[in-house]
């Protein structure tokens, strides 16, 4: 019996690329980007956004996933057995922190998106632009009511790693998956009909290149990659670990990276054209509200809107708790390899992100001081969201494409690659890209970033 089977391996291809994807695909795609759209100022920040999945993370998704198979370990270990008596298990350990970071921020959102079935299923978010701004702020800035939808969002994911209804979780995918993709594309023809929607596709679609002289915008669309991907932090190390000689690693990640860049780009095709239709819309200042002010007043001019509410909203519900459960499965993984037993890391672990999670809740309103915070001049979520996605995942993804490209080897990871007779046509144009350009473009970006940050 080899690694992957005693570690209970994925049945199929299929179930494989559902899970990755159902690990990629959440509130990354369909809250973080139009967001991140909105502040970066639109088109410009699209391209970006795409040089940096296909060029940058997609190679980069490839070496975790094959680091991950080689070592059949968790992303600590894998590090550690692939270069015995090194420091690089420490990039793991980075990864754990992130994992752990994010889960403490993603939850919040999670939360607010369970409260949204209720809220459109029963008509309780109504009316103009004005009062369904009103409510949301009202309904974000309500602490007592959003720490226990948080810890709503924790438990399930908690119960869900233990209650051993992860593979039904990643089963249900199959039908959740094509049944999102069809609602988005349903609401994006919904928007684009729309009066103003014209302005709101130029300003998606016709990219303002003097954007792109700020090097904010290319740090942002980074993260946001690394964060959309489930990059970076070793997720795909880790899934990667379950998977069989038999599934070509190649033609997975490029599902998945597909899949994930589809519903971030039909999300944008939905909040800007439905966006720029509300008289006196500013993109910029959406912040983490974008969605949950445009798209009510989106379901308000469909009949049958408030089903169509309700039905977005569970979906969405569904596809952040497949990523929920990989971002706790990270720090998981590390403790059970180091000899915890599963169920006592798992309710540590969700101990500890609930604690991590309360000044992010209390930091939309509920709390002044953690509203904006010296210095940084932004709250509590926002800061952790910018430690996370745009500063650990891309120095996780530059040293892990490091790791790979140049102390285990591209050449090995190619023979991981091809191990069982399959073909990697594009073998010499992944090692290049894994050995310098993935490592080179991360690290300017880190690099001028930073330089812009103490300049100004
Ligand atoms: N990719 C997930 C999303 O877009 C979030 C995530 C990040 C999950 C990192 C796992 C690891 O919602």
């Amino acid at each position: 019996m080899n690694a992957n089977e005693s570690r209970g391996a994925w049945g199929s291809r299929i179930g494989f690329i559902l899970a990755a994807a159902g690990s990629a695909v959440g509130l990354g795609n369909i809250w973080g980007f139009p967001m991140q759209v909105g502040r970066g100022g639109g088109a410009a920040f699209v391209l970006v956004y795409l040089f940096c999945v296909f060029v940058i993370c997609f190679p980069i998704m490839i070496a975790e996933l094959a680091l991950g198979r080689s070592s059949s370990r968790s992303p600590i270990e894998a590090f550690a057995v692939t270069k015995p008596g090194t420091r690089w298990w420490l990039v793991g350990v980075l990864g754990v922190c992130a994992g752990v970071g994010i889960l403490s921020f993603y939850a919040v959102i999670a939360g607010w998106t369970i409260a949204y079935i209720w809220f459109t299923a029963t008509g309780a978010v109504a009316g103009n632009t004005e009062q369904i701004g009103a409510f949301f702020s009202a309904f974000v800035a309500s602490g007592g009511r959003n720490v226990m939808m948080t810890i709503l969002v924790l438990v399930t994911t908690a119960c869900i790693l233990l209650g051993g209804v992860r593979k039904g979780i990643e089963r249900a995918s199959k039908v959740m998956m094509p049944a999102l993709l069809f609602l988005l594309i349903a609401l994006a023809l919904r928007a684009l009909t729309l009066p103003g929607a014209t302005q709101g596709l130029a300003y998606y679609m016709r990219p303002d290149f003097s954007l792109l002289a700020n090097p904010q915008v290319f740090n942002a669309a980074l993260g946001q990659a690394f964060f959309s991907l489930s990059l970076g932090m070793g997720c795909m190390i880790t899934y990667g670990s379950y998977l069989s000689r038999k599934t070509s690693i190649v033609v997975s990640a490029a599902w998945v990276a597909g899949l994930d860049t589809a519903v971030a780009l039909l999300a944008g095709l939905i909040i800007f054209p439905a966006g720029f239709s509300i008289a006196g819309f500013d993109p910029t200042a959406g912040g983490p509200g974008l969605i949950f002010t445009v798209l009510p007043r989106l379901f308000d001019t469909m009949p049958g809107g408030h089903l169509f509410g309700a039905a977005f909203f569970v979906l969405l519900t569904i596809a952040a708790l497949t990523s929920t459960i990989s971002l706790l499965e990270v720090p998981t993984a590390a403790l059970v390899d180091r000899g915890w037993e599963r169920k006592k890391a798992v309710l540590a672990l969700t101990a500890l992100v609930t604690v991590l999670a309360i000044p992010s809740v209390l930091s939309q309103g509920a709390v002044a001081s953690l509203s904006s915070l010296p210095v940084v001049n932004m709250p509590f979520l926002d800061l952790m969201a910018t430690v996370w996605n745009n500063w650990a995942l891309p120095i996780g993804g530059l040293l892990i494409a490091i790791f790979v490209g140049w102390v285990w080897g591209a050449d090995n990871a190619i023979a991981e690659l091809t191990a069982e007779g399959q073909t990697l046509p594009g073998a010499p144009l992944w090692a290049f890209l894994i050995k310098y350009v993935c490592p080179l473009a991360i690290l300017f970006i880190i690099v001028m970033t930073a330089r812009g940050m103490f300049a100004a």
